[in-house]
């Protein structure tokens, strides 16, 4: 499995805190069955904190990953971000200040969980017409959409990608999360789910329990395409409509 959206960088977010901490959230990945992790700190300005420049983001993932190999851990991780969408941001983005998704076109941004910046429809847009490929991550716990979950069509016409949170399956982020997971899912509208890990205890890097879920409501096939074959599209930055039309 790959997982395109972790907290897994040690003290530059609200993720782990050190760097065993980060080692630790590996070894249980590698333990669940995910192979590949995207490491998606929270950006622009980190968790209340200034911006990790590009750069440093890249030599963070390099010194995990070198260190996950001197201790015998046989997964690898990949640069990524969740951006917060604001026009200024989409324009961080255009000018290649903010890591995609393993610096490939695809992008992965959050909104507001209780509200949305008035713009964040025409970020998303221009992002689009400048040939990003948005991945919006966990939908079903904007309280915007689980009030009015009509209101994704305007993102998915527009060409962005959904990401479900695994915990949203499996009841951690209430029932509203888990009913809009559903409808998403029964429509086919779900093109990935992600950990969203923040450390190794209440929220570690495990989508087999959610893999499961998937499997059991849905269907297998559906199940391989939002835990393997699509995200592994997008950290390739291959085109993932193909599989999103099997998911139907
Ligand atoms: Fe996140």
């Amino acid at each position: 499995m790959i997982d395109i959206h972790t907290h897994i960088l040690p003290k530059v977010d609200d993720g782990p805190r050190s760097w065993e901490e980060s080692l630790h959230m590996l070894r249980l990945a590698e333990e669940a069955g995910t192979r590949t992790l995207v490491a998606t700190s929270h950006q622009p300005g980190g968790w209340r904190g200034p911006r990790p420049p590009l750069p440093a983001v890249y030599a963070l993932v390099e010194e995990l990953n070198a260190r996950a190999r001197s201790a015998g851990i046989g997964v690898q991780v990949v640069p990524g971000a969740e951006i917060y969408l604001t026009a200024r941001a989409a324009e961080l983005i255009m000018a290649g200040e903010l890591p995609t998704l393993n610096g490939t076109h695809y992008v992965l941004v959050e909104f507001g969980f209780d509200s949305w910046p008035d713009d964040v429809e025409r970020s998303a847009r221009r992002l689009v017409e400048a040939g990003y490929r948005p991945v919006i991550a966990h939908p079903e716990r904007y309280r915007l959409l689980q009030h009015a979950p009509d209101r994704v069509h305007v993102f998915l016409e527009m060409g962005c990608l959904l990401q479900i949170n695994a915990g949203s399956l499996t009841g951690r982020f209430g029932r509203e999360a888990l009913r809009l997971a559903d409808w998403l899912f029964t429509r086919g509208l779900v093109h990935c789910v992600a950990s969203d890990a923040h450390n190794a205890s209440s929220r570690p890097p495990a989508l087999t329990l959610a893999r499961q879920v998937v499997a059991s409501r849905y269907g297998q096939a559906v199940a391989d395409q939002v835990t393997c074959s699509v995200p592994a599209a997008i950290v390739d930055g291959r085109d993932v409509a193909q599989a999103v039309r099997r998911s139907a």
